[in-house]
């Protein structure tokens, strides 16, 4: 006992004299000394005031394993999310919210604000909008966007988001689960919609957003007859009680496997993530000033979560404009950059690629960017380093980390990070562990499971106990990556242990093409994983045993699928075998196709 109080008083000093001893000791086999010492020091001098806690003071990393976030924790918001993104509102009334950088069109913070609250008294009142309904809206990123999101919430309802290119089939699933009692779109889709309705067997009001002019499609009200309502009587929105912990957000993920799930987020959970990154050491926004106002690219969609808080409710909440693009197109998004003088970038690895191999990218188109945030898929470094080359300027790059179930940032490199592997430490008030496959944790250095703890997780899955018990382990939100930390808590995502495929940073579940598949009349069985893109990042492959003596027609069999499911799901790699490896249980083994066709 004696010599091992030595040593930690040893530490303690070296540490006091500003030798650093600690990360040294760290970074060696010490870290397991450390704990064995702590452990019996703990054991048997319980009240002892020679602490082991004050060795490991500047660390993030606790003794069981945890990493604390190296920020000054935040104070959760006491108010909803509509209360919160409106909150400074008067500080720039004149400001544009938000501008179509194709057509132009667009509106200021007061416009928005008022259009808002008349869009909102009038699916109260006509619409017989209740608190806590909800509402879907189907949009690619318009102008209108920002406006149809605050109304609902200001109506009392919850939001939930469509993926615009989703087919009928898809649709009605999403339309079903999240008992919708209205959904906001363009004319352009009210027959997919239909469509959806006819499969749902419901009949819901559908609200057409306007965007050149357009009459609108029979049996739907326009967005703007209910936002330009000027008459209406507003005093129905008194009625409306929502509270910092009701849902207010109810986007779809697959989560770690299965079909997609309901994501019920609460006003606090995504206000406390809009907290999270104001942190001035990773701060994604500048300040709008009387001379300032930053200018963001939106063309990542709204529907995800990544763009609906970090570029839509985050940014509204400090007055900045959103650049909005309805579609990828290269073109458009290169010539915006400039047209609009957007100094923020928010992007997914193949908007890297594209920004790094466009004809146009130079030094002069990229001349207003002053920050370039990667999200939603890892990206290689060499890239973020081919784009940086034709930026020619020193300029921030970062990567950050997150999951629809986590609102969704949980790391963000900070901005004088140069390391475009890691993702970052946790941001403020967020806790990570990395796990073994015995859910022990694991130390620096060493790969395993990220666990995840923080205000913004998600309240649970929609009516889903099974999913929840599946994704929380005490009180721990499994993410299903794999992950490594540092000393100094910069996390690395290294792979994903989730079976979920990403396209392109967009979730395609294997189960619902597996589902697919099976419905082919030629098809016994099916198993789909995904294998790696060089444009895509990923892209589903399919195994597909045939029944005895069908026809096997692979076009044919991908035509059956792709019909019914969007075009990032599309599968055209279909591989015919003699049987599905499974497990005892009848679980997919498909680490067992990986290693045997990839
Ligand atoms: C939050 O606000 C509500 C209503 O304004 C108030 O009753 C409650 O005490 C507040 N809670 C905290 C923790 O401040
Ligand atoms: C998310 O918000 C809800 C209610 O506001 C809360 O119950 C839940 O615990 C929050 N998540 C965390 C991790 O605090
Ligand atoms: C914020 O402003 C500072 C000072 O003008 C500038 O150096 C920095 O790049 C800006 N940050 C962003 C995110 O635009």
């Amino acid at each position: 006992m004696f010599m091992v109080i030595l040593f930690v008083k040893w530490a303690s000093i070296f540490n006091f004299c500003g030798f650093g001893v600690y990360d040294k000791i760290m970074t060696c086999d010490m870290e397991k000394v450390l704990r064995t010492v702590q452990r019996t020091l703990i054991k048997y001098h319980k009240s002892s005031k020679c602490s082991v806690m004050y060795v490991r003071q500047n660390s993030v990393w606790t003794n069981d394993g945890i990493i604390k976030s190296p920020f000054k924790a935040i104070q959760v918001p006491n108010c909803t999310l509509y209360e919160y993104v409106w909150q400074n509102l008067e500080r720039w009334p004149e400001r544009t919210l938000s501008v179509c950088a194709i057509t132009g069109r667009g509106y200021t913070y007061e416009q928005a604000f008022k259009l808002s609250n008349a869009f909102a008294a009038n699916i109260r009142k006509k619409l017989k909008i209740r608190d806590g309904d909800t509402v879907a809206i189907m949009l690619p990123n318009v102008p209108d966007y920002p406006l149809v999101s605050l109304g609902i919430l200001q109506a009392g309802g919850v939001i939930t988001t469509i993926n615009p290119i989703y087919t009928a089939n898809e649709v009605h699933r999403l339309l079903q689960m999240s008992e919708t009692k209205a959904i906001v779109t363009l004319p352009e889709l009210v027959g997919v919609i239909k469509n959806a309705f006819a499969l749902a067997k419901i009949e819901i009001p559908l609200i057409v957003v306007k965007t050149n002019g357009e009459s609108i499609p029979e049996g739907t009200i326009a967005f703007n007859d209910l936002s330009e309502d000027v008459h209406v009587d507003t005093s129905c929105l008194k009625e409306v009680r929502r509270s910092p912990n009701d849902i207010c957000f109810l986007p779809y993920s697959s989560g770690t496997t299965g079909l997609p799930k309901g994501v019920e987020l609460t006003s606090k959970n995504i206000t406390a993530n809009c907290e999270q990154i104001n942190e001035p050491k990773i701060q994604l926004y500048n300040e709008t000033t009387a001379t300032h106002q930053d200018s963001v690219m939106s063309v990542l969609p709204f529907f995800h979560i990544y763009a609906a808080t970090v570029l839509m409710f985050h940014k509204m909440s400090h007055g900045i404009k959103l650049v909005t693009l309805p579609k990828m197109n290269p073109d458009h998004f290169m010539n915006a950059l400039e047209k609009y003088k957007t100094n923020l970038v928010f992007v997914a690895p193949p908007l890297v690629l594209l920004m790094a191999s466009h004809p146009a990218a130079s030094p002069k188109t990229y001349r207003h960017l002053q920050m370039v945030i990667n999200g939603a898929a890892p990206m290689a470094p060499s890239d973020a380093e081919r784009f940086l080359s034709k930026v020619q300027r020193k300029i921030r790059f970062n990567q950050g980390y997150g999951l629809t179930e986590t609102s969704p940032v949980v790391c963000v490199a900070p901005i004088d990070s140069e390391d475009y592997s890691a993702v970052g430490p946790p941001v403020p008030s967020t806790q990570v562990k990395i796990v073994g496959t015995d859910g022990k944790p694991l130390g620096p250095g060493q790969t395993g499971e990220l666990l995840v703890k923080g205000p913004q997780v998600m309240k649970g899955y929609r009516n889903n106990p099974k999913a929840n018990s599946e994704a929380f382990a005490d009180g721990w939100f499994l993410t299903g990556d794999m992950a490594v930390a540092d000393e100094n808590g910069v996390v690395k995502i290294v792979d994903r242990i989730k079976e979920l495929i990403k396209v392109k940073g967009f979730q395609v579940p294997p189960a619902e093409l597996e589902a697919l598949l099976r419905g082919h009349p030629s098809v016994k069985d099916a198993a789909v994983i995904g294998v790696p893109h060089p444009t895509k990042g990923e892209t589903p492959k399919a195994f597909v045993v045939i029944k005895d003596n069908a026809n096997n027609d692979v076009k044919d069999i991908c035509n059956f699928v792709n019909e019914k499911v969007a075009a990032f799901k599309h599968i055209d790699d279909v591989v015919f075998v003699d049987s599905i490896p499974k497990s005892a249980a009848g679980k997919i083994l498909k680490k067992d196709l990986k290693a045997k066709y990839c």
